[in-house]
């Protein structure tokens, strides 16, 4: 595959400044934007969907097209694999007809996982695969570790695993992570085998770019999201 995906360009030196202080932000003020309608259905939807399967759960969180999810649930055929993202022309591409394990959903993570939190959910897998990295220092806020969602990330528990084409992105997730639970997110070099799981990752390795993974195992610990009033 020849692609000519450029590489990662910022302004940051280092893991950025603010970050304490926003993780910190985020751990003791509660989120109060209320939940979208849509995401509220499309999360009833997966629940009674889960209810239905055996096995235990792997979340696919920004799964894109969905290929990533459909190549977890084949690898995994005890799990039920569900995969979230906002767009809908994303998902819509044609890749065949799902695993019957496998759920793809249209739905805004900020409401999605703080639902999946409240309802209970405990994934034994979560994946974040190369997500938007917003490179420019003023964009920490969007960046996952940076956004008051982040302790309903790690509050569900279980495996995660990031994946970027930007180091400095894990090495603040990573940092993140620490300060939220006091554990150590381990950070390597990611060499995918024969197949890549996302067109993403395929993109970048075409691009001849490095890729890097974060892997931590999580408790589940719905105490680390700041309860304001239910946004339900
Ligand atoms: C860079 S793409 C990666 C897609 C896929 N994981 C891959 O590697 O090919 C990031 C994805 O995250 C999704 N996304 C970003 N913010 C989101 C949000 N708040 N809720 C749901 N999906 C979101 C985008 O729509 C996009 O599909």
């Amino acid at each position: 595959m020849q692609a000519n995906s450029r590489s990662i360009t910022t302004n940051q030196h280092g893991p950025h400044d603010e970050l304490p202080r926003r993780v910190a932000r985020s751990l003791s003020h509660p989120l109060r934007k209320p939940i979208a309608e849509h995401t509220r259905r499309a999360f009833d939807h997966a629940d009674a969907w889960l209810q239905r399967q055996r096995g235990p759960l792997i979340l696919d969180a920004g799964c894109g097209v969905g290929l990533s999810t459909r190549r977890l649930a084949l690898d995994h055929p005890e799990h039920a694999v569900i995969g979230i993202d906002r767009s809908a022309d994303r998902l819509s591409r044609d890749h065949g007809e799902p695993p019957p394990n496998a759920l793809l959903i249209r739905a805004d993570l900020v409401d999605f996982w703080r639902l999946a939190l409240m309802a209970g959910w405990q994934p034994r897998r979560h994946y974040l695969l190369y997500p938007n990295p917003y490179p420019k220092a003023a964009h920490l806020k969007m960046r996952w570790h940076g956004h008051p969602v982040f302790p309903a990330i790690v509050a569900l528990g279980g495996r995660l695993e990031v994946r970027s084409n930007w180091r400095l992105y894990l090495e603040e997730f990573a940092q993140a992570v620490t300060q939220a639970t006091g554990q150590r997110a381990e950070l390597s070099e990611h060499h995918p085998g024969q197949v890549c799981l996302t067109p993403f990752e395929a993109k970048y390795l075409a691009s001849g770019q490095s890729l890097w993974r974060l892997v931590v195992d999580l408790r589940f610990q719905p105490s680390l999201m700041p309860r304001g009033d239910d946004p339900r």
